[in-house]
């Protein structure tokens, strides 16, 4: 029995649904018809964390010590771990104090900053399409957010000149991410130099997800905002352990930067959760110290599977941009359907289930998204079942 008066507040009302959640409807729906998934819908990486970091996490559970509420800011050692971490991979220098606070989970905090520091009416940059918090956490605020439009003639890469001014001063807040989910787009250095200046001359808390700060190949190393002098006075940076570390259950992530932002984030949290598990903590220290050589390993496997769905998708039309980071490939519909009838069509004839690009904004209008977690068997697999339903590049048109 529902009943009408138990009912929602309006900012969870209004909230479109979200798109994971539906396509985890059809593709419960699918299995109920005996359907064999391959599911490339989510950014989940497949495998379990390395062999140490489970050790590390086993250990800690053993200890009697740790099993109470942690350090609302998070244990210090994991904390000055992050802040070495970021000394090693980028040069930069953080106070592990002030500058460093451990989430449960980028998204998570990536949702409660929104909460954080936008009243209702508040104007947020956001890009269209982006990562859905990037989005739902300013609407969750009240906030009142205006789009960057991104397009593959900009190589979906933020165009700053096109932001009106009178929008650009009343924004109090921007979001950006690259490597981006889920376009796989990368930024130059100079667009971080451009945004920094820009953020500087509107007074804009400038918000980088480096969600994929080491999934990348070929040589490309990925930009941290925090490399670009002055970035530090007016913005913060999240990261993930879900993605690298194969740890995305364990709900672990960290934010570094501007200490004033940290703070406000912070006091939030410290009014609705008590933080991470210490043991997890210690875990995720563990793999911010694994060797060069795990990295390296992990981004062979996507750099393989990158180019052999681009080589398989190329026998059945597609000409596939070839990313340079992420885990993802963002693949245009063919000319004559769109991307949620594509999606569709593809999970009800072959059971592959990519993500239409509309989800994350209706930029993405016209792509999908395919996640590369699963081995090249399976990849291979899934481009075989789309080659015996007939479906290619020019199949609809
Ligand atoms: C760009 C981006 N940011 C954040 C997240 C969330 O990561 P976490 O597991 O740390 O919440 C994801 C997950 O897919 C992502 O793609």
């Amino acid at each position: 029995m529902t009943l009408d008066w138990i009912s929602p507040a309006a900012r969870v009302r209004n909230l479109p649904q979200y798109v994971f959640a539906r396509l985890d409807e059809l593709k419960t729906s699918a299995r109920k018809q005996g359907i064999d998934l391959i599911d490339l819908g989510m950014g989940n990486p497949d495998g379990a964390a390395h062999g140490s970091v489970i050790a590390a996490a086993k250990k800690a559970l053993d200890d009697p010590n740790i099993h109470g509420y942690p350090p609302f800011e998070g244990v210090g050692s994991f904390r000055r771990t992050v802040a070495e971490w970021y000394h090693r991979r980028y040069g930069v220098t953080l106070n592990p104090e002030n500058e460093a606070l451990p989430l449960m989970g980028s998204k998570e905090g990536l949702a409660h900053l929104a909460m954080a520091f936008l009243d209702p009416g508040d104007v947020v940059l956001v890009p269209n399409p982006a990562y859905p918090v990037h989005f739902r956490g300013p609407l969750i605020a009240g906030a009142e957010i205006h789009e960057m439009l991104l397009t593959a003639e900009n190589d979906w890469v933020i165009d700053l000149s096109k932001i009106p001014e009178d929008v650009a001063r009343r924004a109090k807040m921007l979001f950006f991410n690259y490597p981006s989910n889920p376009t796989g787009a990368t930024a130059p250095r100079e667009f971080y130099e451009e945004i920094v200046a820009f953020a500087h001359k509107y007074e804009i808390i400038l918000v980088h997800d480096l969600c994929y700060a080491e999934l990348a190949f070929d040589g490309y190393q990925p930009t941290s905002l925090l490399e670009i002098p002055g970035a530090k006075e007016i913005g913060v940076e999240f990261h993930t352990m879900s993605k690298t570390y194969n740890m995305a259950g364990w709900r672990i992530g960290f934010v570094v930067g501007n200490s004033q932002i940290i703070q406000g984030l912070r006091t939030l949290k410290t009014n609705l959760d008590y933080g991470i598990f210490a043991a997890l903590q210690s875990a995720a220290e563990t793999a911010l110290n694994l060797p060069d050589s795990y990295v390296s390993e992990v981004q062979n496997r996507y750099k393989e599977r990158r180019d052999f769905v681009i080589a398989g998708m190329a026998e059945l039309g597609w000409n596939i941009t070839k990313t340079k980071a992420t885990m993802y490939l963002w693949i245009a519909c063919p000319p004559g359907i769109g991307s949620t009838e594509f999606a569709l069509k593809v999970l009800s004839e072959t059971g592959v289930v990519l993500t239409p690009g509309n989800a994350f904004g209706t930029g993405g209008e016209g792509y999908v998204r395919m996640s590369l977690i699963a081995d090249c068997d399976r990849l291979g697999e899934a481009i075989q079942r789309l080659k015996s339903a007939g479906i290619t590049y020019d199949s609809f048109q």
